[in-house]
């Protein structure tokens, strides 16, 4: 951790869940906001390190409830480091870091490791651990012991657990243990062998496809297994127009169902395979059009609680292999909020909800991330300029990694300053280490 200091916030347009004003932020050098209001920086804040919010909005750090960080295993794709600078780039607070690491993170003494490389972080990284052991998918892993440990999610994402039985039994260990489990919709029997959505573009490309229905049919079970249990689930990236209409007919008849969607489900199709660039794989694949236009629809009518990256590091090696034999994902930490806040028709405020407080809820976080901003609160903020137009490059940010599917894109909305508990770990789109 570098040294935090005292310091004002000055000039921004503070926005939280409890609305929008023009307002200075003081933080306090024990890393929590000590007042907000308008003409601090004038006064109570003279003398105090000063970070430049004029034209900018101010407002709670955004959470991630879906990011790769490869640690352990993984290290020359992404380390918590690297992928911790890349998510405080992109106005990150704090990411979950999900549990397919190598090996996976299903004991309380795989938690503890990663939990230790978090510390020397550049925002709060949250682990979340594995439903099943090493993510076969049969016998529960010792969830209480990570629950104890502090774990909030339990996912075996990059897997959906596929037998009903076993995920009934963890929904009903889960109930006890204040926690909450996250699913990768993805029914195996269907999707083995797929490459991307199977649909015009994966026959004219004569790559196996990847139905719509492997993703939905998981969704329904888990609303039945939900409803059954009286258990929440989270839905991870959903990304089909069938998925979205299944979960708000759910969240409709009461099951305590919530979902995130991931930004290149909402900016991107699956024509995009068409260059046969491996770039563009990612599980659940991309889809078309119609899919795109019911994810935007169902974000901007509150049917989906987060977006979430998905940020999934691979090395160029592993990516530049022929499409068939690529893994699949992308990289997203450092798009997301420019993505939302150029693509999609939704008030700035709309965008914060599904980046920063509604994730940061569902995380388990609610306490320490997601705002408000308001005295006696850590200071997790982000401060970004609403109208700054940029074009995302192909070097991959400060990932290990470069799979962006972005390169080229130009973007309105770019974060200048990100404060994690205080310490600001950007300044003017820099990280201080
Ligand atoms: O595209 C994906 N990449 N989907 C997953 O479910 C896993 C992820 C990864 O770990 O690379």
């Amino acid at each position: 951790m570098t040294e935090r200091a005292a310091l004002v916030v000055a000039g921004g347009t503070v926005i939280d869940a409890t609305g929008e004003r023009v307002a200075d932020v003081i933080v306090e050098a024990d890393g929590h906001v000590a007042a907000v209001g308008e003409g601090l920086a004038e006064g109570s804040g003279l003398g105090r390190r000063t970070l430049d919010a004029r034209g900018c909005i101010v407002a709670p750090g955004l959470v991630d409830l879906h990011t790769h960080l490869r640690q352990p295993g993984g290290e020359q794709a992404e380390t918590v480091e690297s992928g911790s600078r890349a998510a405080a780039l992109g106005g990150f607070c704090a990411v979950v870091a999900m549990p397919n690491t190598v090996p996976a993170i299903d004991s309380a003494a795989m938690v503890r490791e990663v939990q230790e490389l978090g510390r020397a972080a550049l925002c709060r990284v949250e682990v979340a651990g594995a439903i099943t052991v090493a993510r076969a998918g049969e016998r529960l892993a010792p969830m209480a012991e990570m629950a104890a440990l502090g774990v909030r999610i339990f996912t075996d994402d990059g897997n959906g657990v596929q037998d009903d039985g076993v995920m009934r039994r963890a929904l009903e260990y889960a109930s006890d243990l204040d926690v909450r489990l996250a699913q990768h919709c993805e029914v195996d029997s269907l999707a083995d062998g797929g490459q991307m959505h199977e649909g015009e573009w994966s026959s004219r490309l004569g790559i196996p496809g990847i139905p719509a229905e492997a993703e939905e049919i998981m969704v329904m079970r888990d609303v039945a297994l939900s409803r059954l249990t009286g258990v929440p689930v989270h839905f991870q990236h959903l990304s089909t127009a069938g998925s979205v209409a299944i979960l708000d007919a759910a969240r409709r008849s009461g099951v305590a169902v919530s979902a995130e969607v991931a930004p290149h489900h909402f900016t991107l199709t699956d024509e995009c395979c068409a260059s046969y660039d491996a770039t563009f794989k990612v599980n659940p694949p991309l889809r078309p059009e119609p899919d795109v236009a019911a994810v935007r629809a169902a974000l901007a009518g509150g049917v989906l609680d987060a977006i979430a990256t998905d940020h999934a590091p691979h090395t160029a090696d592993a990516k530049d292999r022929p499409f068939e034999q690529a893994p699949p994902g992308m990289l997203g930490l450092e798009t997301a909020l420019a993505l939302a806040l150029t693509e999609l028709d939704m008030p700035v405020a709309d965008v914060l909800a599904l980046l920063s407080w509604q994730p940061a809820r569902i995380a388990g976080l609610g306490d320490t991330h997601g705002g408000p901003v308001a005295a006696g609160r850590p200071a997790n903020l982000l401060v970004f300029d609403p109208e700054a137009v940029w074009t995302v490059d192909d070097s991959g940010g400060a990932s290990r990694s470069r799979n962006t599917p972005y390169a080229g894109r130009r973007l309105r909305g770019r974060v200048r300053h990100t404060l994690v508990a205080g310490e600001p770990v950007v300044i003017d789109g820099e990280a201080q280490r």
